[in-house]
């Protein structure tokens, strides 16, 4: 059985964007693959955090991850902080990686070329670096993600390149998993940039945790554009080009399925359609997440995810350890 890994950062609340393109393969995944899944507070760190904020973010996303669907039977649910390895792997692999690859990462020019260097934590450089170790830890074949940490993963596999040449065989060179759909979720009110938690309008963005009527409002006030038609076109008509992908993902329908039933109809008949979609299928998400965010099983999970996480990762920062020539040789 293959095994997978992946995970979400929780600098803000989980929008359907983490959950289109990330967290629905995640529970597709977990019936063929020996899966782990990890809430990943150390890399939200590379930015201020509010320390009761984190801590509290951290949980909502691990009861979120149960909500939507994944099982602690057939996946291991874990806060990477709670295991070690994780930091460690990191810095041996920091070593092995270039500043000229890293500097070439688009995330970390993106924010470079917004706000300049000089304020930024040099653990937002070497991010990378760690979403790495993450991946090498528990030898992954496949990183499922969206669109945007492609070239994240693809470092991952330079670095096995590299490591593996000069010292031997010893990590798994992971694939990645891009879903066709859904890969990246555009911003509502402005569709040429990706949905995010930090976008500053949250008219933008649909959290999962979001009131029920107020997701209805955002998807009525998306912006699309003047011609009415219900037609995918990302270039021309990236607006409603966006909405068909959130309505295919979730429905399963396909775009051009969804275009045929929408022909002869305008925009705010589909938005409406939109709208229940939506909102029906995140309800049930919410009813499930109120119902353990404070319970007992979930901290038993997170325990159990921990313990066991905790014990693969530590053999492979000793195999690590032993091929660099760490520490002395038992
Ligand atoms: P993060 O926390 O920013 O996002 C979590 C996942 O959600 C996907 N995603 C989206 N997909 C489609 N449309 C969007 N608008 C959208 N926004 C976010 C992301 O692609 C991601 O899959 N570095 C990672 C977390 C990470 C990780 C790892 C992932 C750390 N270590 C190891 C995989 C393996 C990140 O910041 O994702």
């Amino acid at each position: 059985m293959s095994r997978i890994f992946s995970g979400i950062k929780p600098s803000g609340d989980l929008t359907l964007g983490n959950y289109l393109g990330a967290l629905k393969n995640f529970v597709a995944l977990q019936d063929e693959h020996d899966c782990f899944f990890c809430i990943v507070d150390l890399h939200a760190i590379t930015v201020a955090q509010d320390r009761l904020e984190l801590r509290k973010r951290t949980k909502d996303i691990a009861a979120l991850y149960l909500a939507c669907g994944l099982d602690p039977n057939k996946a291991t649910i874990f806060i990477q902080s709670e295991v070690p390895g994780h930091a460690q792997l990191s810095w041996m692999l920091e070593c092995q990686t270039y500043y000229g690859e890293l500097s070439r990462m688009t995330q970390f020019k993106d924010k470079s070329l917004k706000d300049g260097t000089a304020g930024l934590s040099s653990g937002l450089f070497t991010y990378p670096v760690l979403m790495a170790s993450d991946i090498l830890l528990y030898d992954t074949d496949i990183v499922p993600v969206g669109e945007d940490q492609k070239q994240h993963v693809e470092l991952t596999r330079d670095i096995v390149d590299r490591f593996n040449n000069r010292y031997g065989d010893t990590f798994v060179k992971p694939d990645l998993f891009i879903p066709k759909v859904g890969a990246r979720i555009m911003d509502l009110q402005d569709p040429t940039k990706k949905m995010s938690k930090s976008e500053e309008n949250d008219k933008g963005y649909i959290l999962l945790l979001d009131d029920l009527n107020r997701i209805k409002k955002k998807i009525m006030s998306a912006k699309t554009d003047s011609d009415n038609l219900i037609k995918f076109d990302k270039d021309n008509k990236p607006g409603i080009s966006n909405l068909l992908s959130i309505y295919s993902v979730i429905t399963n329908k396909s775009i051009e399925s969804l275009e045929e039933f929408y022909v002869g109809k305008g925009y705010g008949d589909f938005k409406k359609d939109l709208a229940e979609v939506v909102v029906s299928f995140i309800q049930p998400i919410q009813d499930r997440y109120n119902e353990i965010r404070n319970s007992k099983e979930l901290d038993d999970i997170l325990d159990e995810g921990r313990d066991l996480a905790n014990k693969l990762a530590f053999k492979k920062v000793k195999k690590v350890e032993h091929k660099i020539g760490l520490g002395r040789k038992r």
